[in-house]
């Protein structure tokens, strides 16, 4: 983004996202930034909300040095938010919050969402919010995903290398992504294409295994070979396999906090326009949201109301899954089966 040009692209691509998030006269827009991170993408926030009428709050923090979102999502929870409270004020009082500072799964975050505030997330290149820019078709497809996941009690899948796990759902939130965000406190993350929720408290039991090309992030690459975690009533046990699962141990001994080994959400992905690669720029929706994925996770849980606030946070998306909520097959071999879950040209 070094242009006019390019700036007014960018503009305009934003404009077109405020559009579906509804934005308009009337309304306040807090553009959340930092430092120098993501200036062009402040820029374009800031006016595409003012050319669709809304007053904009432009808050901008002084920089805490950790530029990459790719390095901030390994270390999510923390912000500098907490030493600005009038900032957090202007953010808590706007209808809608633009975050280009990446506040996921962070108290602040919360609190905003608490005080009725709407929030996009905003961090991944041009290049892939272009590729992977939202739809209301993606929305319908998964708010049919939400009804079911909110009808089930439990939720099993399995694979060909041995996974088979199963997650009592409870009372639950469920994580929504379609890239955009209408409602009064909900959160959105551009691009999205997936859901998540949370099991009941020590709800999940079995085995995961996965398989050589899925995915670990944040380390962003493929498990190399299979990787086994045993699991019981909420906590993994044991992490087995090779040479990979030694390396993956280690980096979740590095938090020194028992919390890591805690099962965090479990959802699919719906997004047919994301490509199987751990290695993108970004913070890697393509994988997570990936057509047909199982999205496997460990660490925190305060994004769905629990209170695990572990920094260690590994998404651990699968392929060639099937998932079940309770009797209905929702991924067969990491095909989508329900009809009004299903992309046009699958
Ligand atoms: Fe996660």
């Amino acid at each position: 983004m070094g242009t006019q040009q390019d700036q007014a692209r960018l503009t305009e691509m934003f404009r077109n996202n405020l559009e579906l998030c509804e934005v308009g006269p009337g309304e306040t827009v807090a553009v959340l930034s930092e430092g120098d991170q993501l200036g062009s993408y402040r820029q374009a926030s800031l006016a595409a909300a003012r050319d669709l009428g809304a007053d904009v709050a432009d808050v901008h923090l002084p920089s805490n040095g950790a530029e990459d979102p790719a390095v901030r999502i390994a270390n999510i929870g923390q912000n500098a938010l907490s030493k600005h409270p009038e900032a957090m004020q202007t953010c808590k009082d706007a209808d809608m919050v633009v975050d280009h500072m990446l506040l996921l799964f962070s108290h602040e975050q919360i609190a905003m969402q608490e005080a009725g505030s709407r929030i996009l997330l905003i961090v991944e290149p041009v290049e892939i919010l272009e590729r992977l820019f939202p739809t209301a078709e993606m929305r319908t497809r998964v708010e049919a995903g939400e009804r079911r996941l909110k009808a089930a009690q439990q939720l099993r899948f399995t694979n060909d290398a041995g996974t088979d796990v199963t997650y009592t759902l409870g009372d639950k939130f469920i994580l929504t992504e379609y890239g955009f965000t209408t409602e009064p406190g909900r959160w959105d993350h551009w691009p999205g294409g997936f859901l998540a929720t949370l099991a009941a408290e020590r709800g999940v039991n079995g085995r995961v295994v996965m398989e050589a090309d899925d995915i670990v992030f944040p380390l962003r690459e493929f498990t190399g070979e299979r990787i086994a975690f045993d699991i019981s009533d909420g906590m993994v046990t044991e992490i087995s396999g090779g040479a990979r699962a030694d390396h993956l141990r280690g980096f979740i001994e590095g938090y020194n906090d028992p919390r890591a080994y805690a099962v965090s959400h479990i959802g699919w992905g719906l997004n047919h326009h994301c490509i199987w690669r751990p290695d993108l720029p970004g913070i890697g929706m393509d994988g997570r949201a990936h057509y047909g994925n199982v999205l496997f996770s460990l660490g925190p849980d305060t994004e769905f109301g629990g209170e695990n606030d572990t920094p260690c946070h590994l998404d651990l998306p699968m392929q060639g899954c099937s998932l079940w909520l309770d009797d209905e097959l929702i991924v067969e071999d990491g095909a989508v089966v329900p009809e009004d879950m299903r992309a046009p040209t699958h």
